[in-house]
């Protein structure tokens, strides 16, 4: 059958109904499976809601002989009675499993050639493959509904701001570059020799002229574009709910995005999260996880020796200290029998992340043994097994170094501790902010300031004045915040400097030169000085939102054409070559 005629589908699989039964119906899909069975032939039609089971019984000849041709993922419609499986047939585990059709007509719409990779069963073939396949691998049940998951949070979130009195606005594409920390995707220009447009790092400058014309609430399901690093939960392009709204403060924006979450998780997953989130100021997560996105799943928090072993005398307690360093902890529960060789795993996992290493002692019934009990004094040992809370069966897992590495290196064993320990139930979820973090950070070089997010944050009111400070600037905190979830950055967002002379003081303390600041930011300094009205915003990562719906570990699993982890499009062969003539029109060159 070449095409549908008049042939038209009655019903989705899972759109029949007990009211369908005994009834003619048609649906289409693909030959998700087939059997053979004491004469007759069992097929499961797959379309996008789910799978329905359809019957052909051997005097149907004609119906028979075409279903005895059909393969896995042949195209099929079936027109037949919709039945009642009998009783010992009725699989509990499919929504349509009481019913099955019993076939009058069978169309075979297309057949297929043998498929690279499998769409039926658990039996998987390896990521690149399926990358080159994608078209067939989104074939499969747990992609089509991550996909159509994310369609519908897409449609959700939208309602919801629609009715919060939003306006969704497109901002450009092709625009002059945004530096939010990463390098840009540059288009060269056919018109402009020697000029580029840079694909957006995000909406950010658009959405505070937005605010500047006077739209008050804006919003955006908007597409950024970074080349970065990639990583599980990174990819080069992808989605952001940009939010922006004028005269709002703080606790509006907190509350709005927390009746946000709350509407997606109600609807989607039909979890009944819990707000207001708790807040943790960046120093006091720093301090107790190690992090500025602690998993809240499970406490296993930092332990500070640095006072209890102020007087140690053994060496490299006493070398770290001396040289302005900490000695932090974690207590793990029941973690003393880790053998020798998983403490090295331990070890080594440290010096991954830039440590020197990892120091253990276990807790016993008398107090701490092993490890490096024997340079602790009873009263250090005493002190810190009460600084811990630790009890008989525990493990203790220092580290002396510096604030920042100590705290970086136990983050990393706090997360991966917990994972492999399984101290935290992984469908739960846990919600905080982080507020007031700082303004700027030391550049790589060390010589000058960088921002911590990016450069258009408020500083808290009262730290304005010490932009004029060198000596305060690393303690500025900014009017900033991040919603982290499970260990994860969700959502970044500020309130903005709306008045020029402060944004033209962050910019001085990040070293532009006048020159370089009209150059980049000219447009946006200008736009500043015509009544521009207190806003602030946020933006939630969309892909990371649904990572955390769908319980998918890659980022890959809820974009339906991801790229991977070196960028490439493994389907289209992206990035590829062009031609000559595009060379010269573009007026490129290749470098020699
Ligand atoms: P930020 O750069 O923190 O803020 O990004 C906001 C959120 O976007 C997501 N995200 C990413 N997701 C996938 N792949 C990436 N490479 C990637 N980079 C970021 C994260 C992150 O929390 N304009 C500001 C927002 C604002 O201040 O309103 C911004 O872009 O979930």
């Amino acid at each position: 059958m070449d095409n549908l005629g008049s042939l038209a589908r009655s019903h989705y699989s899972t759109d029949l109904s007990a009211s369908d039964l005994n009834t003619t119906v048609t649906v289409m899909g693909w030959v998700h499976r087939r059997r053979d069975l004491g004469g007759l032939i069992f097929i499961d039609l797959r379309d996008v809601k789910g799978i329905i089971q359809i019957v052909i019984h051997p005097e149907e000849k004609g119906v028979f002989a075409i279903a005895e041709q059909v393969r896995n993922e042949y195209v099929i419609a079936v027109t037949g009675i919709l039945s009642e499986r009998t009783e010992g047939n009725v699989n509990k585990t499919m929504p349509t499993g009481k019913w099955e059709i019993i076939a009058r007509n069978f169309y075979l719409l297309n057949d297929t050639q043998p498929l690279p990779i499998q769409i039926d069963g658990t039996a998987m073939a390896d990521e690149d493959l399926r990358l080159r396949y994608r078209y067939l691998d989104l074939r499969r049940p747990r992609l089509q509904n991550i996909i159509i998951t994310r369609a519908k949070v897409n449609s959700l979130m939208r309602r919801f701001l629609d009715a919060e009195g939003f306006y969704e606005i497109e901002t450009p594409i092709l625009m002059k570059s945004t530096p939010e920390g990463a390098r840009d995707y540059l288009v060269p220009s056919r018109v402009h020799p020697g000029k580029f447009y840079a694909l957006p790092q995000s909406p950010q400058i658009f959405k505070q002229l937005l605010m500047i014309s006077g739209f008050d609430r804006y919003y955006q399901i908007a597409r950024c574009f970074r080349d970065e690093d990639l990583r599980a939960d990174r990819q080069p392009e992808f989605t952001q709910l940009d939010i922006e709204l004028s005269f709002a403060t703080q606790e509006q924006i907190f509350d709005l995005l927390e009746r946000l979450m709350k509407t997606i998780f109600a609807e989607i997953k039909g979890i009944e999260l819990s707000v207001p989130f708790p807040r943790l100021s960046y120093n006091e997560a720093m301090n107790r996880f190690g992090c500025d996105k602690p998993d809240l799943r499970f406490s296993l928090e930092l332990i500070d020796l640095s006072q209890i072993l102020k007087e140690s005398e053994f060496q490299v307690f006493k070398g770290c200290l001396a040289g302005g360093g900490v000695i932090k902890a974690l207590c793990v529960p029941q973690a003393a029998s880790l053998s020798r060789k998983q403490q090295d795993a331990l070890v080594e996992f440290a010096k991954h992340l830039g440590g020197k290493g990892v120091a253990f002692a276990k807790v016993g019934d008398s107090g701490l043994e092993a490890g490096i009990s024997k340079f602790l004094t009873k009263t250090e040992a005493t002190a810190i097994i009460t600084a811990s809370n630790a009890v008989p069966g525990d493990l203790l897992a220092i580290v002396a170094d510096d604030y920042e590495t100590a705290s970086k290196v136990l983050a990393g064993l706090r997360n991966h501790l917990a994972a492999e320990l399984k101290l935290y139930d992984p469908g739960e979820l846990a919600f905080c902010w982080i507020v007031d973090f700082p303004l700027f950070k030391k550049s790589e070089d060390g010589n000058g300031w960088e921002p911590a997010h990016h450069m258009f944050s408020l500083p808290k009111e009262e730290h304005i004045p010490w932009l004029d400070n060198s000596e305060k600037i690393g303690e500025i905190k900014g009017q900033l915040y991040d919603l982290v979830v499970n260990g994860m950055e969700l959502s970044s967002g500020s309130i903005r400097c709306h008045r020029y002379d402060i944004q033209k003081k962050i910019f001085d303390v990040l070293g532009f030169s006048e020159d370089e600041l009209e150059k980049r930011f000219g447009f946006f300094l200008e736009a500043l000085k015509y009544g521009t009205p207190p806003h602030g915003g946020i933006a939630p990562g969309l892909d990371r939102l649904i990572m955390i719906l769908c319980e998918a570990d890659s980022i890959r699993d809820v974009i339906a054409f991801p790229k991977t982890l070196k960028a490439t499009d493994l389907m289209n062969q992206a990035p590829s070559e062009i031609d000559e003539e595009q060379w010269k029109e573009l007026h490129l060159k290749r470098s020699e």
